[in-house]
């Protein structure tokens, strides 16, 4: 039998508190409708002090490893955008609190948004020269934009953590993959800033561009025809943004369909970041848990996914769901997760965003707020102090 690569389990986490999108639009004076039909927003995530991308990274881990063991993995790959360090590896403070074997590296990946579909990548490299061995993927992110700006209500948090190994449970990654990389300035983050910078109507046509870019060399190598995908996984820096893309492509591509029969090829991949936000590197993952998660049977269905990254990278590929996926899913979990989550005022909201970490270097201890399974606890000569809840 040939051996088949891809995504073994996939579980998420978010952050302790939840914005909605009515509270915004009620302080703001933007009609809600701009917010709920207009970028298909309704609430996002909003970290509390207490939280950061380890501690959401970590959260989104634990399942798997409590349900699989650490034994087999033998590689960390952790993509973020929101890196709390220029130095050392975010995944390094992930494999500590999940208690991760010595024998095990641990590295950070960036370029924007993409850098998850990079780490899945790699990832899949790594099984493939030793099929024993299993890697954790982790995307976990912070979307932080200026107050008042146009991306304020484009903001969000979320980590999703997959294994990815031999013999999958869930999706087979198939090959080949279509890439695409244009040197623009549509979103980035200097060192020296905690919010991103972002010319949104750029980055909306670079966003297109890239869709057509990555379709290109996707149907180059030998891809499927774009008829044979069931649904389509889209980056969503907002989901208005996911449908906008599948609209360009089905032009690119001369893919028939009426509106609504090509917005039901994406709206499962939405209802997650709906309510999350975005969440960067984990906003296509999280459509994949929505996707799985929300749709009838799926099994041997082939998926196609597309990958943006500000800057700009893509990758168009496609994956097939494997038989007996359903037996793996995490859906009542995943609700538990957004249910969780306490809504928040906008005094509380703007408090939040407002507030930094010391840069002092010395001894501050952070209240407890969060109810995840680890918490950041404290700073302390420049470290940061993690603990489980
Ligand atoms: N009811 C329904 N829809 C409405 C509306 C209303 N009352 N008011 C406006 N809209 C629609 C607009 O027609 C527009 O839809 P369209 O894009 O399909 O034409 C949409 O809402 C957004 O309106 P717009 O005026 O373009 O919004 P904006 O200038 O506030 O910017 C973003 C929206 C998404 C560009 C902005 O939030 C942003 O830059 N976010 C960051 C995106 C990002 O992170 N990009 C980088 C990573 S890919």
């Amino acid at each position: 039998m040939t051996e088949t690569y891809g995504i073994h389990d996939l579980s998420f986490a978010t952050s302790h508190y939840v914005l909605t999108h009515q509270v915004l639009a009620d302080e703001t004076g933007v009609e809600v409708g701009k917010y709920h039909r207009g970028i298909g927003q309704d609430a996002m995530s909003i970290a509390a002090p207490d939280e950061d991308i380890v501690t959401m990274a970590a959260a989104a881990a634990r399942p798997i490893i409590d349900r699989h063991g650490p034994d087999d993995i033998r590689t960390v790959l952790l993509a973020t955008e929101t890196s709390i360090d220029q130095s050392k590896s975010a995944g390094v403070y992930v494999s500590s609190l999940l208690g991760l074997p010595a024998a095990t590296r641990a590295v950070e990946l960036k370029q924007a948004c993409y850098s998850g579909t990079a780490a899945l990548q790699f990832a899949l490299a790594l099984v493939h020269l030793d099929p024993s061995q299993r890697v954790l993927v982790i995307t976990t992110d912070i979307a932080k934009y200026e107050l008042g700006s146009a991306g304020e209500a484009t903001q969000g948090a979320a980590a999703v953590a997959m294994l990815v190994g031999a013999d999958p449970a869930l999706l087979r990654i198939e090959r080949p993959s279509g890439l695409y990389t244009a040197d623009i300035m549509d979103f980035w983050r200097p060192n020296y800033r905690t919010a991103a910078l972002v010319d949104g109507q750029a980055s909306i046509t670079a966003y297109l561009q890239a869709v057509e870019g990555a379709w290109k060399d996707y149907t180059e190598r030998g891809g499927r025809d774009v008829r044979e995908f069931t649904a389509f996984c889209y980056h969503q820096p907002f989901t208005k943004m996911a449908h906008k893309g599948h609209r360009h492509l089905a032009t690119c591509t001369g893919l028939e369909g009426s509106d609504e029969e090509l917005r039901a090829a994406v709206v499962p991949t939405t209802h997650y970041n709906r309510v999350v936000g975005n969440s960067y590197t984990a906003s296509m993952y999280l459509g994949l848990a929505s996707l799985l998660d929300h749709s009838a049977d799926l099994t041997d269905a082939p998926i196609a996914f597309f990958s943006y990254g500000s800057g700009c990278v893509a990758e168009f590929f496609g994956g097939t769901v494997v038989p007996g996926y359903r037996n793996h899913l995490r859906t009542s979990a995943h609700t538990a997760t957004l249910q969780r989550r306490r809504p928040i005022d906008f005094a509380r909201y703007r408090e939040l965003h407002d507030r930094e970490l010391p840069r002092d270097g010395g001894d501050h201890e952070i209240p407890r707020e969060t109810a995840a399974p680890y918490r950041l606890a404290g700073l302390s000569h420049h470290r940061r102090i993690y603990e489980s809840n």
